[in-house]
């Protein structure tokens, strides 16, 4: 019974091929679409803008470029897995491949930080607009129903005084439904909230070049020095700004993975796989670059450090009204779709490690009619709507960042281990100039967790520990590829 033994390559292209009782019902399309729903939410309209002001400057253009780097370098690693073994488990089950099933259950126990994590996070994003949103209009939710009752301040924990953060919870469960009731109904909704919210930030990105056209001088001198100096801290400012920036914003590109996990209701997974990944990563990738330097140059960096650094800067500049409103809605859209996008993914993983034994035998279970791994759904939502109705979630998003980049890391590293092991297997894509990219993409990832505060590393080693435990305590014993090996 050895901890790192692994599921062959063979047996999982079976366990893809065979019916697994999802409905395979994703075209390309649907695929691009549920990368960019994931990718574009609180992480373009919030961190960019607080990023510059506080890491940056206007060089937050090139934090995206190098924190976009590591994530195509990494996305290349995931489109030839995902075409290769085309399971829901997604790193999950590519460790389980390459480096065995001790580092598989890490890997898993480790995604629940991203997906689970993510969804109540962006929630309360969304709770947040949708507040200011309906305050337009006269309507003043009272700050009991909108707030969490307990908050973190300074490494402690303090009674708000409020009761619930009620708009979150409710988008949570409302998109949960959905989830329960089909893998296509959800994918269609996506797709209306990824129109709404590229349609609106090609507004922008149009706005502000026009406005820059108009004012060279203020745009000119906004973007000077385009690289602050550094003011002798590190992270402050300069190149070692640029990084720290780099690895804040990392949280606006999470989500093009998630596609992999939709790769059992996928039509064509061999071939649409990569598309999905990569080229929702490329769309987002090239968005951003746009939106960073259209902001830096209508707004001085340094007043870009509030909550809603987009819709401010716009007003401040004095934009249409009417521009001001959309990109409320867009902001709205966007943070519904990563809701959605990841609240999909977490299941589809439980799915996976269930169906291995690794969990219990109730998360690999289908609704006979909407084909939906409904238990799973029903337990991420429930969980997600508790923490985003009750819990201070100020420390998740590092959290979220750490967990993600651990998991891009080991993905890379694996595509070379596999590469040297089983060089003759198929694979429908494959990472161009291994192990350069596999390397670079692990490197780039590392050192954006390596930028991340200690204390995070610590909230992951505290985790991580949790999680050996389970799998000690539970897991080890009821794996399927260990009961197999001993009959
Ligand atoms: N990339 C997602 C966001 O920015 C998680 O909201």
């Amino acid at each position: 019974m050895s901890l790192f033994q692994t599921k062959s390559i063979e047996s999982l292209q079976k366990e893809a091929a065979s019916d697994s009782g999802l409905r395979r019902s994703l075209s390309r399309l649907n695929l691009v679409s549920l990368g960019i729903g994931a990718i574009i939410g609180a992480g373009i309209f919030v961190l960019t803008g607080q990023a510059a002001a506080q890491y940056a400057g206007p060089a937050i253009a090139i934090s995206f470029v190098v924190s976009g780097l590591g994530c195509l370098f990494a996305g290349l690693c995931y489109a030839e897995f995902a075409a290769m073994i085309p399971i829901s488990g997604s790193a999950y089950t590519y460790s389980y491949a390459t480096l065995g099933e001790f580092f598989a259950w890490i890997i898993g126990w480790d995604l629940i930080l991203e997906y689970l994590f993510v969804s109540p996070t962006v929630a309360v994003g969304w709770s947040g607009h949708f507040v200011a949103f309906i305050k337009e209009f006269g309507i003043v939710l009272p700050p009991s129903i909108t707030d969490a009752p307990l908050a973190f301040v300074d490494g402690h924990f303090l009674a708000t005084g409020h009761l619930i953060n009620l708009p979150a919870v409710l988008i949570v469960l409302v998109l949960t439904c959905l989830l329960v009731i089909g893998i296509k109904e959800s994918a269609t909704f996506n797709n209306f909230m990824v129109v709404t919210k590229v349609s609106v930030l090609l507004a922008i990105i149009g706005f502000g070049v026009w406005y820059i056209f108009g004012h060279r001088e203020l745009a000119a001198a906004n973007w000077t020095p385009f690289i602050p100096e550094n003011t002798g801290t590190y992270g402050q400012f300069g190149w070692s700004g640029i990084f720290k920036g780099a690895a804040v914003i990392f949280f606006a590109y999470i989500g093009f993975d998630a596609v992999s996990t939709a790769a059992q209701e996928a039509k064509n997974p061999q071939k649409d796989m990569p598309v999905g990944i990569v080229g929702s990563l490329l769309v987002c990738t090239a968005l951003f670059i746009a939106i960073s330097v259209v902001l830096t140059g209508i707004s001085k960096y340094t007043d870009l450090n509030n909550a809603a650094p987009v819709v401010n800067a716009l007003q401040a500049v004095g934009a249409p009204v009417a521009l001001r409103f959309v990109v409320e809605i867009a902001a709205l859209a966007g943070l519904s779709s990563v809701i959605l996008v990841m609240l999909m993914g977490q299941p589809r993983i439980f799915f996976s490690m269930a169906n291995d034994g690794l969990l219990p035998p109730v998360f690999a279970k289908v609704h006979p009619r909407f084909k939906t791994p409904y238990v799973t759904t029903i337990l991420t939502g429930v969980v997600s709507a508790v923490l985003a109705g009750f819990v201070p979630l100020s420390i998740l998003g590092e959290m979220v960042s750490i967990g993600t980049l651990f998991a891009f890391v080991i993905v890379c590293i694996s595509i070379v281990v596999l590469r040297k092991t089983r060089p003759g297997v198929a694979r429908p894509f494959r990472t161009p100039w291994v192990p350069l990219v596999p390397i670079l993409g692990a490197g780039i990832c590392f050192l954006q967790m390596y930028a991340l505060p200690a204390d995070t590393w610590w909230r992951l080693v505290i985790w991580m520990a949790i999680g050996i435990v389970i799998y000690f305590g539970y897991s080890r014993s009821r794996s399927k590829l260990t009961l197999a090996k001993g009959k």
